[in-house]
């Protein structure tokens, strides 16, 4: 059943070049236009969209994070990503051209199942991102598009979160043409690129494995550990810094780098773990200016890098490699090293990986 890997969580994590692959079946028409005519909603309609609210919780608020910075680079709107808990006793400003991407694996969370109802009454177009077929969030929402991860057992998410982000970038690649943001041959070539993350995706689970383990040794006797990034990173880090709470119970926590000097640096002393987003972007020599300020306090610094990146390699002490992908495509290579720290952590804690304690697969209470 867990077809040869010890656990689900393994498993699911190594189903991910799959679910790039099938998330992407026929979604770029001959023409070169995104096709999601799941959406319900014309191209007109569309086009009149001037505010995006993602709505989610846990793990599928994160993936949220991610399209936040797609959408605005690629559609110019400006997108909220809020957990469902908080938007639903809030008076968020809603109009007819407000977009709400309701996001869930399981499609029952009773949070975001209560935001869309409300989103609604108040005349927003609802559109669900969800893994399970006629579930509640598929069946109350105008238009939905199902992740094509298939059924997911480990109580965190892996595969399913991979599954949500290329849904999502998919939709904030439709907002950019239908806001004539995005050329044809653009989008043809960012949807290339996207599809060739399955095969780096693979890559990294081929080869990283013993920086993986040994960057795991350096996490599993620590009291605490930071993941620290920014832009794409920092909400990278959110995701990271979840998975490893949820699986080794070892407490963790995301900044973003920039903001380390407000206030978090003061907890760093001899050997505690910082887990960086390092890759090459736009703020990547911000970054590593941040982890030289972590390093000289003692930091042991875990660095997600790109290959071939000599300065990294330097300064960590411990490097696991990525692919070089565009900084909108970061958050599909980057996340899969940090499921993949988590749950060696949690192996080397002694803990049940696929069933975390205190922890739900759905969370249909409130
Ligand atoms: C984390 C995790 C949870 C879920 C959250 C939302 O690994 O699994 O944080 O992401 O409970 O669940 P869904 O996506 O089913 O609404």
């Amino acid at each position: 059943e867990k077809g040869g890997y010890p656990d689900f969580m393994l498993k699911e994590i190594h189903e991910q070049p799959r679910v790039v692959r099938d998330t992407l079946v026929g979604r770029l028409s001959p023409s070169g236009e995104i096709d999601i005519d799941e959406l319900g909603l014309s191209l007109e309609e569309l086009n009149d969209v001037d505010r995006v609210y993602v709505i989610a919780c846990g793990t599928s608020y994160h993936a949220g994070l991610i399209a936040k910075n797609l959408i605005e680079a690629w559609a110019r709107i400006p997108c909220e990503v809020e957990a469902a808990s908080e938007f639903r006793y809030r008076d968020p400003i809603i109009t007819p051209s407000t977009l709400v991407v309701a996001v869930s694996q399981s499609g029952e969370t009773a949070d975001t199942l209560a935001a869309i109802r409300d989103a609604r009454i108040k005349g927003a177009k609802v559109f669900g991102i969800t893994n399970v077929v006629g579930s509640p969030v598929a069946r109350e929402s105008d238009g939905v598009i199902y992740t094509k991860a298939n059924k997911e057992i480990a109580v965190a998410s892996t595969k399913s979160f991979i599954g949500q982000v290329v849904s999502l970038t998919l939709l904030a690649m439709l907002l950019g043409q239908v806001k004539y943001r995005l050329t044809t041959n653009q989008v043809r070539m960012l949807f290339r690129e996207l599809g060739d993350t399955a095969e780096q995706i693979q890559h990294i689970m081929d080869t990283q494995g013993p920086a993986v383990h040994e960057a795991a040794l350096a996490c599993k006797d620590a009291r605490s550990a930071l993941f620290v990034g920014r832009g794409m990173g920092a909400a990278i880090s959110c995701e990271g810094a979840l998975k490893l709470k949820e699986v080794s119970y070892l407490h963790a926590e995301a900044y973003a780098a920039g903001e380390m000097k407000h206030g978090p640096i003061a907890l760093i002393d001899q050997g505690f773990p910082v887990v960086a987003i390092a890759t090459k972007s736009p703020t990547y020599e911000k970054t590593v200016s941040n982890l030289k300020e972590c390093e000289a306090r003692g930091a042991v610094i875990i660095a997600i890098a790109t290959e071939g990146d000599e300065e990294i390699g330097k300064l960590a002490d411990h490097v696991i490699w990525v692919p070089k992908v565009r900084d909108a495509f970061s958050a599909i290579t980057a996340t899969v090293p940090l499921q993949l720290l988590a749950r060696e952590v949690a192996v080397l804690r002694g803990c049940d990986v696929d069933k975390p304690r205190n922890l739900a697969k759905s969370v249909t209470v409130e």
